[in-house]
């Protein structure tokens, strides 16, 4: 696995980013941070605290759908303690979505009551969205503006180049999302990132990532597991380790090689493949008590 950590964002890269995050953050009056609802702390930018400071903030647990439901609720109910409103979403379907504008209304009632207090009949409010690689930022905006029939307009008073998406009478999202990177500081939130497939496969090797994605799911899904790949007790239990077990998927689904070889690395692909598809259910690697 030391491949995965080698990926780390160059530090020029992210000072970069971090300044473009933080010159848009001037224009915007909140904060959409979209996070993957099956690993919430792996898919979470360590720096966001700081790079947004007091800015309200809004948290999608995006791609629900492949996530475990009641550990979405869990979720949601352990970042509103911590005054956080999220909600959860499938930007794929569009689900969830409709509860997006009440829940920005709300974290931004303060402000919206407060201008119309001062006179201003209809306030429009700005926000943008921040978010890890293949978090589903462009899946959000595409599903956003085709709710509300989104219309794109130039403002070079304020800053050139700069465009809005409308998405409510009172709001409106930049079109070009923040991409955060993701932290690599521990083993586990290395191999989530590669199991839901937030790292590209050719930078690391499949096998391994497989045995360790096997290893995780016999233990904390071991009946899903079972039946996905059709294993019986005995064989989970009996196997010396998790080669043992991807070689025996693999012949199971007839994977094999010239000479009769099981084709380990295409049963791996397989198996994660599958994983990410949600073949297996949905499953929350993280939940809040690991916080
Ligand atoms: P990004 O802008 O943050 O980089 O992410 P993007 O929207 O491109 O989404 C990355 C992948 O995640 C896409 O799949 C997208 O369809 C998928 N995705 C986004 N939101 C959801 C969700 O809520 N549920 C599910 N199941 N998938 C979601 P892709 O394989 O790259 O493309 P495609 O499958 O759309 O062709």
């Amino acid at each position: 696995m030391s491949e995965i950590q080698n990926i780390q964002w160059f530090p020029g890269h992210m000072t970069k980013t971090k300044r473009k995050i933080q010159a848009s953050l001037k224009l915007v009056d909140a904060v959409v941070e979209i996070l993957d609802a099956r690993i919430p702390i792996s898919s979470r930018n360590p720096d966001i605290a700081s790079l947004i400071q007091n800015k309200p903030r809004v948290v999608l647990l995006n791609k629900c759908d492949m996530a475990d439901k009641i550990s979405n609720q869990k979720w949601i109910d352990h970042l509103k303690k911590s005054n956080i409103s999220a909600i959860a979403v499938d930007c794929k379907s569009g689900k969830g979505i409709n509860k997006f504008v009440p829940t920005l209304n709300n974290v931004l009632s303060n402000k919206l009551n407060s201008l119309k207090n001062k006179g201003m009949i209809n306030p429009i409010l700005r926000i943008m969205i921040v978010g890890i690689p293949n978090v589903g930022k462009s899946s959000f905006i595409n599903k956003i503006a085709k709710q509300t029939k989104a219309k794109v307009e130039d403002r070079p008073g304020v800053t050139r180049g700069n465009q809005w998406y409308t998405i409510s009478k009172n709001f409106e999202l930049l079109d070009t999302p923040g991409v955060l990177w993701p932290k690599f500081d521990d083993q586990t939130t290395a191999e989530h990132l590669a199991f839901t497939g937030a790292i590209k496969d050719q930078i690391m090797d499949v096998e391994q990532l497989a045995m360790r994605l096997i290893e995780v799911l016999s233990e904390i899904k071991p009946q899903k597991f079972m039946e996905r790949f059709k294993l019986t007790d005995d064989i989970l239990v009996n196997s010396e380790n998790s080669y043992e077990t991807l070689k025996f998927i693999g012949k199971k689904r007839g994977m094999l090689i010239s000479g009769g070889e099981i084709d380990t690395e295409r049963a791996a692909t397989m198996i994660l493949d599958e994983f990410r598809a949600a073949k297996l259910g949905e499953i929350t690697l993280e939940l809040p008590e690991k916080e």
